[in-house]
């Protein structure tokens, strides 16, 4: 099919649009020095420096870039730090490592040895950074939240906020543990950097398919006119994980599924999917948009979530063909331990397109696989003209599966073969991997890719952070103080019976395949 009609059609662009021939992806990047606090850290080791070292790689990176660690060991220095990430990188992406280029790639890597309290280490800092004058700087905290304000404070003390650098400050999630903690750090962050200067990570904004849920929307005309309550019955966001808590047992004794999930991963998936058309591919644009959904969510007071609110803890169970252990036998959890694992709920945005639909998410560990897909469940048309009267129409569906098989499916019914009467639901199926040659860029390099060029676009601005945790706070403060059976679902199962019956009330069935 030939592109020359369209390319000849000119419709009204958008005053965000970049000029012919510029994309945000082709505009040559200023030199940079990343700052890890914690670099020697779990995160580091696993994501951060193999995504560096990915970007490097790939040629994305400025010819002129630094990496410095900071943190413990205290004694550690540039020598010990290399032989460090050479073996963290082959123990966590032994693909990607690769012998030609890596000592390259070392002799941008360094270390600054030090506790976070001791300020001669930032002055420290401050040398190697003024060594390098024009540099961006980037500080990414990777780091326990309880190190922040030390952090922060030290990095003012020391000037490092000063403009000269252009800094600019990633955070990772958790972003506070309640509403009250998550102001006081948007606070500390802002008596040190602009808001446009904080990056505050989701990265599930950095998934392919998860942006993908923008191009579909409004690069096609033919979703928008459907989108809405009229044509919609109800939405479905499952994020399933088949594996435990793993060595994260003492950090998810505190957060449980709620903060970890819900208020992060699963309402920006709601967010994409429930947001107005922005006025742009930009960043305030799309946020602006984004904020408005999470401040129509229906609040949920007490009464709501007993009603419309299920938790869940695994039990030991069988995955995959193997035993796996209950949460309560995991390293570093409570033999007693009530925190949940598994969430479910039906939930509503109160606004003019989502009135009365009903949006039901889902989310859990050990529960059968790995999968993450939002459904959105079409009406059913207004009269029955096939088959008998006791047959049942159908929904049709479209999924987006996010991951782990990439993919774009929509199911509708059509005629079954040589039969008048009967009718059958048939996919028609679009699969990232088989269309597509290029590899999905991890996640982590997207973002830090888009940090790099101060692209805000994919990370989470102040007012959604403050309307995020209004909505789960009073579900956290409600199920805290419930009582509930522990455990109620055995690893392997699609969690408690109470997740199937929240649908099942109201007439309907979670869709998994
Ligand atoms: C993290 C959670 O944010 O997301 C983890 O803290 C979870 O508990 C992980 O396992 C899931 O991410 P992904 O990309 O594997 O779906």
């Amino acid at each position: 099919m030939s592109d020359n009609i369209s390319a000849t059609i000119d419709i009204p662009k958008s005053r965000f649009i970049k000029p012919c021939g510029m994309t945000s992806d082709n505009a040559p990047l200023d030199p940079v020095t990343i700052v890890i606090f914690g670099g020697g850290g779990d995160l580091s080791r696993r994501k951060l420096i193999p995504t560096i070292y990915h970007l490097f790689k790939e040629n994305l990176l400025p010819d002129d870039f630094s990496v410095i660690g900071f943190g413990s060991p205290p004694d550690g220095d540039d020598v010990s730090y290399r032989e460090r990430i050479v073996l963290s990188i082959k123990e966590f992406e032994p693909g990607l490592y690769e012998k030609e280029g890596f000592d390259t790639f070392l002799n941008h890597v360094f270390f600054e040895g030090g506790y976070f309290d001791d300020i001669s280490k930032y002055e420290n800092l401050k040398k190697r950074l003024n060594s390098s004058p024009g540099h961006n700087v980037i500080y990414y905290m990777s780091v326990h939240p309880s190190f922040l304000p030390q952090i922060i404070n030290n990095i003012k003390s020391c000037s490092l906020n000063d403009t000269n650098y252009n800094p600019r400050i990633v955070v990772e999630k958790p972003f506070g543990t309640d509403q009250k903690s998550a102001l006081e750090l948007n606070s500390l962050l802002h008596s040190c950097f602009e808001e446009n200067r904080i990056f505050r990570i989701d990265h599930y904004l950095g998934k392919e398919t998860v942006q993908n849920i923008i191009y579909l929307r409004f690069a096609n005309i033919i979703f928008e006119p459907l989108w809405n309550r009229n044509n919609i019955d109800s939405v479905q966001i499952t994020v399933a994980e088949d594996i435990g808590v793993e060595h994260r047992g003492k950090f998810y004794e505190q957060a449980g599924v709620v903060r970890d999930i819900v208020q992060n991963h699963i309402l920006q998936l709601m967010a994409f999917i429930a947001m107005e058309p922005p006025v742009g591919f930009d960043a305030d644009a799309i946020r602006d948009e984004k904020v408005k959904v999470f401040n129509s969510i229906r609040m949920m007071d007490d009464e709501y979530v007993s009603k419309n609110c299920v938790q869940g803890q695994y039990g030991s169970g069988m995955i995959g063909g193997q035993k796996v252990s209950g949460y309560r036998d995991e390293f570093r959890v409570a033999s007693d331990s009530k925190t949940p694992t598994f969430f479910a709920a039906k939930m509503f945005i109160d606004n003019w397109r989502w009135a009365d639909v009903p949006f039901y998410v889902r989310t859990g560990k050990r529960l059968p696989k790995r999968c993450t897909e939002v459904i959105i469940c079409f009406k059913r048309p207004p009269l029955k003209i096939f088959g008998t009267a006791c047959d049942d129409i159908e929904q049709s569906l479209l999924r987006i599966r996010i991951q782990p098989n990439e993919q774009i499916s929509f199911f509708t019914n059509v005629k079954y073969p040589n039969d008048a009467y009967r009718m059958s639901r048939v996919s028609m199926n679009f699969d990232y991997k088989d269309y597509f040659k290029e590899k999905n860029y991890p996640p982590y390099s997207r973002l830090i890719l888009d940090c790099l060029k101060g692209d805000l676009t994919l990370f989470v601005r102040e007012d959604s952070i403050k309307a995020l945790w209004s909505i789960v706070d009073p579900i956290i403060n409600k199920l805290e103080s419930s009582e509930y059976t522990c455990p109620n679902y055995s690893a392997g199962d699609w969690g408690p019976v109470e997740a199937d019956n929240l649908l099942k009330r109201d007439g309907r069935s979670w869709y998994t395949d």
